[in-house]
């Protein structure tokens, strides 16, 4: 059954933030059942761009990237507006109306599954970036950020969280099953799939691939500006680029922050043995068939 994401529902049961929709947990009070179906109509511009992600998986980061090469490295234009408003999620309620508005080129956001998108971009109108990371560093990154996200539930323990995440009971639902999914159609889109650690890797070699992709021609200069001002360290300092104007209502600022290690590899202080091993049954099993490589640690 559909709920109505405005309805106040009973705040003592802990699930009563994620509303089933189609197979998909979208977030009560900021998602619309019926406002996500319309998604699939909306008319597509060649121009427009739109970055896909499983949650924690370099979203942020790849909003200010993209904002950084569509201003040709002039970070004064990165400065004035929050990252969600310079790339705005196309999920949230009243999304369609600010598209229908925006002027070209209109760069958006989404975590939704592939099924929810619109027709247009699955006949090559408009652009597609996939960002993926590590399941298991996503999953430590999203443990810490629902103890502080207001409009998620706070997770009792790293294993309550961890197999809430195995069960897909999470915003976003079963990870594997999103860049499954999502990959599976690359052909259909234009599509780049690029990694959270290929950033931390090489982030200058991926701007210019980016670059590339969106047929953007930067000077040198211009490109070492991008990589410069998308750094985890300038972000930290940006506060229109990490979160910090979130009102408490949806961030609780006093216990996390969203800039919080930016690295490869955190899972190593989190996971146990057995959840290690847990882990990577499921992935070894559920990726047969995708054959994609994750750097799971830097050294
Ligand atoms: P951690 O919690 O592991 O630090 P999303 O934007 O998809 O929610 O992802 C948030 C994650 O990306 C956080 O991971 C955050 O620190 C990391 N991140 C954001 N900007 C980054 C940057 N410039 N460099 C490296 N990591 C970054």
């Amino acid at each position: 059954p559909q709920s109505d994401p405005l309805d106040p529902s009973d705040p003592q049961d802990p699930d009563y933030r994620l509303v089933p929709h189609r197979n998909f947990n979208l977030i009560n009070g900021i998602h619309s059942p019926d406002e996500v179906d319309q998604i699939q109509n909306w008319e597509i511009q060649e121009s427009d761009i739109f970055v896909v992600t499983y949650p924690k998986s370099g979203t942020i980061w790849m909003q200010q990237i993209l904002t950084m090469i569509e201003a040709k490295g002039d970070v004064s234009r990165t400065t004035e507006h929050p990252n969600a408003h310079r790339v705005p999620w196309i999920e949230l309620i009243g999304s369609e109306k600010l598209f229908n508005a925006a002027p070209s080129p209109r760069l958006r956001v989404t975590h939704l599954q592939y099924k929810f998108m619109p027709l247009a971009i699955k006949q090559k109108m408009g652009k597609v970036i996939y960002v993926a990371r590590n399941p298991k560093d996503v999953l430590v990154s999203y443990y810490h950020f629902h103890k502080y996200a207001t409009m998620l539930e706070t997770p009792k323990d790293f294993n309550d969280f961890f197999e809430k995440f195995m069960d897909g009971k999470v915003y976003g639902n079963c990870w594997f099953e999103h860049i499954k999914t999502w990959y599976a159609k690359r052909d259909y889109m234009n599509f780049l799939y690029i990694t959270y650690e290929e950033m931390i890797q090489d982030l200058h070699c991926m701007v210019e691939r980016i670059c590339s992709f969106l047929g953007k021609d930067l000077t040198e200069e211009q490109i070492d500006s991008v990589v410069e001002h998308s750094s985890f360290k300038s972000m930290k300092q940006n506060p229109q680029a990490n979160y910090k104007t979130v009102p408490d209502s949806l961030l609780d600022q006093k216990k996390g922050t969203f800039m919080r290690k930016g690295t490869i590899g955190d899972w190593k202080n989190h996971f146990t043995v057995a959840q290690s091993e847990k882990f990577d049954r499921v992935f070894q099993e559920k990726m047969r068939d995708l054959p994609l490589n994750f750097v799971w640690d830097i050294n």
